[in-house]
């Protein structure tokens, strides 16, 4: 309802709403401890899905909890103005435990953020604007960040006059066609690809992309905002081919909730002061955030952890009926049955309160925390086993039906 007010303006005194622009399930969730979760109601979940891979080391994990909360009673934020330990003592883990010795770390808020800096960052050292990515790709939604994601659907006019070329992910001939001609600031890719239903290039294709990158001076960016932190059982994903990326995109479970991004830069790729920056990037709780997830990582050996899991799970999942496919590393995860995997993703919810994750078209895709249990996986395959076995039955009864009528 629009009121005039007292200065003779137009009041609207409808109450500001949220716009709505999330696919949303009509729960609210209220509490989380390791995987397990509890909505209003008080109904519980088990979390294979980790908030779309954020929660890296469980919800509400005691260490993280502990420097978290000691932090913000000291000093939850002040500006790059002023020096910050803790950036520093964060870096150094980070080279530390990712095996990236040297590197430099830029820090943001988000995985585009993150992304919009690496490519910026590239185009101005090498002085060229085409980027070179690859087809399916995902890599977030601020204008650099979108121009280099397959998917017209969310772009716009504005900064659609960013030159940018995509590839398939399994033509090494399309690979070299391209590369080799030296346009390009950059090329990115995805450590596993997410969003696009986990899907890898091969060690082949990455070693030939890490060559010609070399050979054309253009940097090579890995994006391990969701397949890094340990979630394929490497600290990055594409550790598991043996190649070295010149700069390395992290964000989601970098923070276990709390909003922290990482761009990490080849100590040979110099950018002067002033030539990148943002207020809350690194500031004292992101970084105690960080930090903390970096020392569980470690101490709980979570990177070979996830390994064993996930080896567990795509064996099991692979014995499974109606599974057509199954593909991923460790803890990211997609499976495709012959029946619809959004049907899969939402009777696993409604009938043992279990919540995993979805890409088109039609892969359930599984990012659980990388904490969890041998007996978390085994919830998930009976939950699995159960639902499929009864929907296949379903359907021969339907079949059968059909037949005799
Ligand atoms: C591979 C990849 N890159 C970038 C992003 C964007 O991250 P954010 O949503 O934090 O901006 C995502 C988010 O899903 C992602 O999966």
């Amino acid at each position: 309802m629009t009121t005039l007010g007292s200065a003779g303006l137009l009041i609207n005194n409808d109450f500001m709403k949220m716009l709505d622009v999330y696919y949303m399930y009509p729960i609210a969730l209220k509490n989380g401890k390791g995987l397990e979760l509890l909505d209003e109601n008080n109904k519980k979940y088990l979390d294979f899905y980790g908030g779309h891979g954020v929660i890296s080391i469980g919800h509400s994990h005691p260490d993280f909890v502990e420097a978290v909360t000691q932090q913000l009673n000291a000093l939850a934020f002040y500006s790059n103005a002023f020096q910050n330990p803790l950036q520093n003592e964060l870096a150094e883990l980070l080279g530390h435990q990712s095996g990236y010795h040297g590197y430099h770390l830029f820090l943001s808020n988000s995985g585009a953020e993150a992304n919009e800096n690496a490519l910026k960052a590239a185009s101005m050292i090498t002085g060229r604007k085409k980027i070179l990515a690859v087809k399916g790709a995902f890599h977030g939604r601020s204008a650099g960040a979108v121009a280099v994601t397959d998917n017209v659907k969310i772009r716009a006019a504005f900064g659609s006059q960013l030159e940018v070329d995509f590839i398939p992910i399994d033509s090494l001939t399309g690979l070299y066609n391209q590369l080799i001609t030296k346009e390009y600031a950059a090329f990115i890719i995805e450590g596993i690809q997410g969003v696009n239903g986990v899907w890898e290039a091969d060690s082949e294709y990455w070693k030939l992309a890490r060559l010609l990158c070399t050979q054309t001076g253009t940097v090579f960016i890995a994006d391990e905002i969701q397949s890094g932190y340990g979630r394929t059982g490497e600290f990055f994903a594409h550790q598991h081919y043996g190649v070295v990326a010149d700069i390395i995109t992290t964000g989601k479970g970098m923070g276990n909730g709390f909003p922290v991004a990482g761009t990490l830069f080849h100590p040979s790729l110099k950018l002067g002061q002033g030539m990148l920056g943002t207020t809350f990037g690194g500031g004292q709780l992101a970084c105690a955030s960080a930090i903390a997830v970096l020392k569980v990582i470690e101490n709980e050996q979570l990177l070979s952890h996830a390994r064993q899991m996930g080896e567990f799970l795509l064996k099991k999942v692979n014995e499974l009926p109606l599974v057509t496919a199954v593909r991923g590393r460790g803890l990211m995860i997609g499976i495709n049955f012959s029946i619809s995997g959004k049907r899969v993703r939402q009777l696993l919810l409604d009938d043992f309160g279990i919540i995993t994750g979805f890409s088109d078209p039609d892969t359930l895709r599984i990012l659980p925390p990388l904490t969890l249990t041998l007996e978390d996986c085994e919830r998930l395959i009976e939950a699995l086993r159960k639902t499929l076995t009864k929907e296949m039955l379903t359907s021969k009864e339907q079949k059968a039906g059909t037949l005799q009528t």
